[in-house]
């Protein structure tokens, strides 16, 4: 009898995955389907409460939406989902010292006078990088010296200015190359990369000591030389007293046609392990996951999907892992182009919850 009843039941459910069976609504289409549902009513039901759960905090930058005069459906986003702001560019070094003589605070405050209001962690992007950074330091050939005195009126500067109120700085971003070289660049070519290393993590103390201090890069998810290299160096200066207390990954995913792309969740429980074990802080500081440009069918939003659960999944078994960062709140704000067919983040443009957002809500429990 228990026996004919299980088979009855697995056939009733077999029946409705068939291809002639109930068609598979998005969440939009049919919000009062189970999967939409917060996880158990004894769950936490934003991105933030599950992420706390478990002591962790649950981020995102942020954009024109904040800087819109019209912000308050977007604020208010921020403030229920979110446990962790950065700025998406309003820190970088053309904003905030566009000329040598001259910063520019407004935006850079107004987000984390948003953030203590909120009871959010801030998130400070980035003190030095490559890209969008002024006139004034593009194209030099400077000493060692003057680059040395340049980029520590920078750090001083900005990190004093924000100091006491950054939990995070992001010190250094990609500055390795993709076949793991150090990345030349002005400073790294004047100095030299491990006086280039020293300064900037030392500068970056100096000014705000309560402030933990990040090296933040991207394709560093999965093995490979960039990962390697990457390891080996924050070692090196880790072993000379460098004051490196975290690693940034960037995890800029990517499903490719046909739905391959993400790595399996061991791969990433592998990498957080492996930065775990050199004594680092892990954030995820710039999650998204973006669709192919031919646009997503059901194959590729599922794989989608699986690459939110298994990065997520895999910080979730790591106890280092303390912040999963998405690069942006909804998918029209997000830097990835063309137009908006990649879907990569959390939220639709009028800031509803698409189907992954639950994805990650389960995977965070
Ligand atoms: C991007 C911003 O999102 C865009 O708005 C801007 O035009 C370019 O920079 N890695 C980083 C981020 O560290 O600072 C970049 O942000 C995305 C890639």
């Amino acid at each position: 009898m228990a026996l004919a009843l299980v088979a009855t039941a697995t056939l009733a459910a077999c029946g409705g995955d068939t291809p002639t069976g109930p068609k598979n609504k998005s969440c939009t289409e049919d919000p009062t389907q189970v999967k939409c549902q917060p996880p158990t009513d004894t769950f936490p039901s934003t991105l933030k409460g599950m992420a706390a759960r478990t002591g962790r905090y649950f981020g995102a930058s942020i954009y024109a939406g904040f800087r819109s005069a019209n912000s308050a459906a977007y604020d208010a986003i921020l403030a229920r989902e979110f446990s962790m702001l950065v700025a998406g560019n309003d820190m970088k070094w053309d904003a905030v010292q566009p000329r040598r003589d001259a910063y520019n605070w407004f935006w850079g405050d107004s987000m984390v006078a948003f953030a203590l209001r909120n009871g959010m962690k801030m998130r400070g992007h980035t003190l030095t990088w490559h890209n969008q950074v002024p006139a004034y330091i593009r194209s030099q050939n400077w000493s060692a010296d003057t680059a040395r005195v340049v980029l520590t009126e920078h750090i001083n500067g900005v990190v004093t200015h924000f100091q006491g109120r950054i939990y995070a700085w992001d010190v250094v971003n990609e500055p390795i190359d993709d076949s793991g070289l150090l990345r030349d660049t002005l400073f790294a070519r004047s100095l030299g990369g491990t006086a280039f290393f020293e300064t900037v993590f030392r500068s970056a103390r100096a000014a705000d000591p309560a402030a933990l201090l990040f090296w933040n890069d991207y394709n560093l998810e999965t093995p490979g030389p960039k990962q390697d290299s990457t390891v080996a160096w924050i070692t090196r200066l880790k072993a000379a007293g460098v004051p490196i207390d975290g690693i940034g990954l960037q995890a800029h995913l990517a499903i490719t046609a046909g739905g391959s792309g993400a790595a399996a969740q061991q791969v990433y429980f592998a990498t957080l392990q492996r930065f775990a074990s050199l004594g680092l802080k892990i954030h995820l500081t710039e999650l998204d996951v973006r669709l192919p440009v031919e646009g997503g069918g059901t194959v590729e939003l599922q794989a989608q999907n699986q690459a939110w659960a298994n990065i997520i999944g895999a910080c979730r078994l790591v106890s280092a892992c303390e912040a999963i960062v998405v690069w942006g709140v909804n998918d029209g704000e997000s830097w990835l182009t063309p137009g908006n067919v990649r879907k990569p983040l959390l939220f639709t443009d009028d800031l509803s919850k698409k189907d992954v957002y639950y994805t990650v809500l389960n995977a965070l429990r």
